[in-house]
């Protein structure tokens, strides 16, 4: 009983958040470089604000990050010190293709994609690869206005096929788009999508998300016919909408809530546009446009597997209601539950809830890939940090999953814990807000030595997976 022999148990990270060294080996700009910390990221990774150029007056939090791009060596070892049997982590596109659609990839960031998995082999790590977690090449976005643009797929597809033959055999499980649901709430960091005065926003959302879920499917069908071995997962940001009350009202809200979420995967794993979903977009004047064969491709590739990043549970109103944060998306305040230092509400039994939904729904193996709490750390003069708190959270979250496992039939794959190492937020830009298992001495102001220290949850967690969470 408990977790299966096998469970993945791990952690997540995001190359724009940890890598650092965006002007080097040959790395050309991205969407993520150019969104700022402060009071203008929201405007800016939503679309709203076109920055497209780094400028004087703001910070850029991803262009050190935490400098994993020249300390991975130490950062892995320590993971497998953990025990970590597979490491969620992801490709700096430009890394690849600096402009996104020369035809022939970077020699240099695939040497430099070689050791990290290399480093990962020498502890028995197995990578999970997100293909794309928030990265667009700017000369992509200036070319082509983002994935709003079909092109994208072609662009996105040749990097596909560089990754699935480079890494043949090295790499088995791929995730295609991080938190692909996240192009509604941040289509610039999404999507690499500014919006201009007047243009019908939704059309041209819906309308990238269409070329990505072919783009998705089709890296599906690629990683197949390169090495039948590979698994390829979806990615959504979840967390199942419960309804304020129950008034029918509130019960319909959360409803459409959990849609708009689930329409995503109901494409990639089910292979159509969901009834509730065509209705909807064309109520709503948005047509995204379709290529004949288009439907056919959604539905020959459907995913191996479902991921989800989960944080919290929603809490959905039809009226007015006191609002609460979370992972980009405002809720109602649910009464019931307690918050974060950020406002985010932490809810285990949610994570039960979603990974039974999530389940029922699809019936195919899950994989919770991101998961954790972002809090302020206070480290001692030797940079230790107490966190009892983020074990807290942690343990209360992986009991839920394990009941969901052993008590509710739900078959999930691994857990890889939202992250391994503190890093900078993509919400906010913040390095305050710290998640990891170890300490990076880099200060909001950007000051620090970038020492790593490992906390109390580090070996709190190595436990839980020496003992595949027997002992938490
Ligand atoms: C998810 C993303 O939205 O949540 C991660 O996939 C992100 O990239 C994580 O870091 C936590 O959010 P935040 O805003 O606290 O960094």
């Amino acid at each position: 009983m408990g977790f299966p022999a096998g469970f993945m148990w791990g952690g997540a990270s995001a190359a724009n958040q940890c890598e650092g060294g965006i002007f080097e080996g040959g790395r050309g700009p991205a969407n993520v470089d150019v969104c700022p910390s402060g009071a203008d990221r929201h405007a800016v990774i939503t679309g709203h604000r076109k920055m497209l150029r780094m400028d004087g007056e703001h910070r850029y939090p991803a262009a050190e990050a935490v400098d994993f791009y020249h300390r991975f060596r130490e950062d892995i070892r320590l993971f497998g010190e953990m025990g970590f049997r597979t490491y969620r982590m992801s490709i700096a596109w430009t890394r690849i293709f600096p402009k996104g659609d020369e035809e022939y990839p970077s020699e240099e960031g695939l040497r430099f994609y070689d050791q990290v998995f290399a480093e990962c082999r020498k502890y028995g790590i197995r990578p999970l690869v997100t293909i794309s977690h928030f990265d667009c090449p700017i000369h992509l976005i200036e070319a082509y206005g983002g994935w709003r643009d079909r092109r994208m797929i072609e662009c996105y597809l040749r990097l596909c096929r560089v990754l699935f033959e480079r890494y043949r055999g090295q790499v088995r499980h791929w995730l295609t788009f991080n938190e692909i649901n996240m192009i509604l709430h941040a289509p610039f960091m999404g999507a690499g999508l500014c919006f201009e005065e007047g243009e019908n926003e939704e059309q041209i959302k819906y309308q990238a998300a269409h070329h990505e879920l072919v783009a998705s499917a089709l890296a599906v069908k690629l990683a197949h016919e390169i090495d039948p071995e590979n698994q390829v997962g979806c990615m959504f940001a979840a967390g199942a909408a419960y309804p304020y009350s129950c008034r029918p009202e509130d019960v319909w809200e959360a409803l459409l809530t959990d849609q708009e979420n689930y329409f995503f995967v109901d494409v990639q794993a089910r292979g159509a546009y969901p009834a509730y979903a065509v209705k909807r977009l064309q109520k709503k004047g948005v047509y995204p446009v379709m290529e004949k064969g288009d439907e056919e491709i959604l539905g020959t590739y459907p995913v191996d597997f479902i991921s989800f990043s989960y944080y919290n549970s929603r809490c959905i109103a039809s009226e007015e209601q006191e609002s609460a944060e979370g992972n980009l998306f405002r809720s109602a305040k649910n009464p019931y539950l307690k918050f974060s230092e950020w406002g985010w509400p932490i809810d285990p039994l949610g994570l039960r809830i979603t990974l039974n939904q999530v389940y029922d729904r699809y019936q195919k193996p899950l994989f919770v890939v991101e998961n954790g709490l972002g809090a302020l750390d206070h480290p001692d003069e030797t940079g230790y940090v107490e966190d009892d708190y983020r074990i807290d959270y942690l343990r209360e979250h992986i009991c839920a999953m394990k009941a969901a496992v052993e008590e509710d039939g739900v078959d999930l794959m691994g857990y890889t814990s939202w992250a391994p190492i503190d890093l900078i937020s993509a919400g906010t830009g913040e390095m305050k807000k710290r998640y990891g298992f170890v300490y990076v001495d880099k200060q909001e102001d950007g000051s620090g030595t970038l020492n790593r220290t490992r906390k109390k949850s580090f070996y709190w967690y190595r436990k839980v997976i020496e003992t595949n969470g027997e002992v938490l």
